[in-house]
């Protein structure tokens, strides 16, 4: 088996080699790509990201009809992506005003779409409203105070159908920044607040009750946990309502060492059969699955910039904390790869260009004989990598491109100089004790 075979699994799934012995993804040679695009770039295997949506799918509703997938946007915040995710039948989730307008300019139905967070402010409890969203989750009582404060302040439009996000007390086995489900998280109600709040919806002509929401983190590779928290919401005694939101947090697999972990198909049979012991048949259930949505349709390429050869071999390319934080934030290990070379593997640190030594993408990893101006291609990228993309250095954001059947297409372009000075400005402030004249 070649190295290519076995980076198979890793890679998007349109990955295969061209007449020329070059690595294509969606039929474009990942060469061509980086020459037209520039690197950093970000490439997108389209017919891969359908695949995976539509596996999500049809693992769901084949076990239980009715069955609705949002994607969690938060990881790959990118109408064109949005675009696609609704044109496969699935609605998307937002965690602000500004990811809702990416999911409406992806054209996202408002209705298909769920607005989450532990403290969405006034602004984006409006632009929900504004746009009409299905589901907004209430995160706590203050924020259902908040909503019917914005809400008093609107002409009566229908009521706004709401879920409530559930504590469930589940330890997550996962990086501690990415456990979301136990009583130390800042996310969910507990029992007694849970009450209140459906006491108070209830009495409320303006809202309804849509259900519960319960996500226990993220890069969780067992299944257990998750059973857990459908269970705990079977055994809160409360009434789930119409809607049960079972949130995401399927892990992936970033290199060849980790285990495969539960697949997407494993995941759904466990979930569901899981609901259905716990939940009643009469209640529709939903999914929000980001990373394992979005991550292996992703691949990041890179241009070698130098070569050190000192106590290690350093190879320094164009982009890194800028645009991947996943190593340097929860340790996360990725696969980079020289593209398109046999040469024999040395072990090197593959790092950026940013002032700090963590700017490292990965350590002691074998590269076949990194030149300067070889192309690096780091796999599994998809998810939470564009979307935690920053301006570190003064880099600028890289260019999002979209292949499928050999034609590639820039859907989000590269960040440019104009775009780094666009918000310069020296505009007087005014501030209330001034303009009253008592300053
Ligand atoms: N639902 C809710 C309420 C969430 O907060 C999240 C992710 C998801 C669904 C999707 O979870 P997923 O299927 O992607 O695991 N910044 C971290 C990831 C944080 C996850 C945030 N919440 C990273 O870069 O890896």
């Amino acid at each position: 088996m070649t190295q290519r075979d076995e980076l198979a699994a890793i890679l998007p799934i349109t990955a295969a080699d061209d007449a020329h012995g070059r690595l294509t993804i969606g039929g474009c040679a990942l060469a061509d790509v980086a020459d037209a695009a520039g690197t950093p770039a970000l490439v997108i295997d389209e017919a891969g990201l359908r695949a995976t949506a539509r596996e999500y799918l049809r693992a769901f509703r084949s076990r239980r009809a009715g069955t609705n997938v949002y994607f969690a946007s938060k990881a790959l915040s990118c109408s064109a992506v949005i675009a696609v995710m609704a044109d496969e039948g699935l609605g998307c989730d937002v965690s602000s005003a500004g990811e809702l307008a990416v999911a409406l300019a992806g054209g996202m139905p408002a209705e298909r779409i769920l607005m989450h967070g532990n403290a969405k402010r006034d602004v984006d409890l409006r632009a929900a409203l504004d746009a009409g969203v299905g589901l907004i989750v209430i995160d706590s009582l203050d924020e259902l105070a908040r909503l019917q404060r914005v809400l008093g302040a609107r002409r009566a439009d229908g009521p706004q159908r709401v879920l409530l996000r559930v504590n469930p007390g589940v330890a997550a086995p996962t990086h501690a920044a990415m456990a979301t489900g136990d009583e130390s998280s800042k996310f969910g109600l507990g029992i007694d607040a849970l009450r209140t709040a459906m006491s108070e919806i209830e009495a409320s002509a303006r809202l309804t009750f849509g259900g519960l929401h319960v996500h226990i983190g993220s890069q969780i590779t067992e299944l257990a946990p998750f059973i857990q928290s459908v269970t705990a919401l079977g055994d809160a005694g409360l009434d789930v309502g119409p809607v049960v939101d079972l949130g995401g947090g399927l892990g992936v697999r970033y290199t060849l060492d980790d285990p495969p972990g539960p697949s997407i198909d494993q995941y759904a049979e466990a979930m569901v059969a899981a609901a259905d012991q716990a939940l009643p048949a009469a209640a529709s259930t939903l999914f929000e699955p980001g990373r394992s949505l979005v991550a292996r349709a992703m691949v990041t390429l890179y241009r070698v910039v130098s070569v050190k050869r000192s106590t290690r071999t350093f190879v320094s390319v164009d982009g890194g904390m800028a645009d991947n934080l996943e190593p340097m934030m929860y340790g996360t290990r990725f696969a980079p790869f020289v593209l398109d070379s046999d040469r024999p593997a040395e072990r090197c640190d593959v790092v950026g260009p940013h002032c700090e030594t963590g700017d490292r993408l990965v350590e002691h990893w074998p590269l076949a004989g990194p030149r300067v101006d070889d192309l690096l291609v780091v796999p599994m990228t998809g998810a939470y990598c564009y979307a935690l993309a920053n301006n570190y250095n003064g880099a600028l954001r890289p260019p999002v491109v979209m292949c499928r059947d050999g034609a590639a297409r820039i859907v989000q372009r590269r960040e440019t100089i104009d775009d780094l000075l666009a918000r310069n400005c020296d505009l007087a402030l005014p501030l209330q004790s001034t303009a009253a004249g008592d300053g």
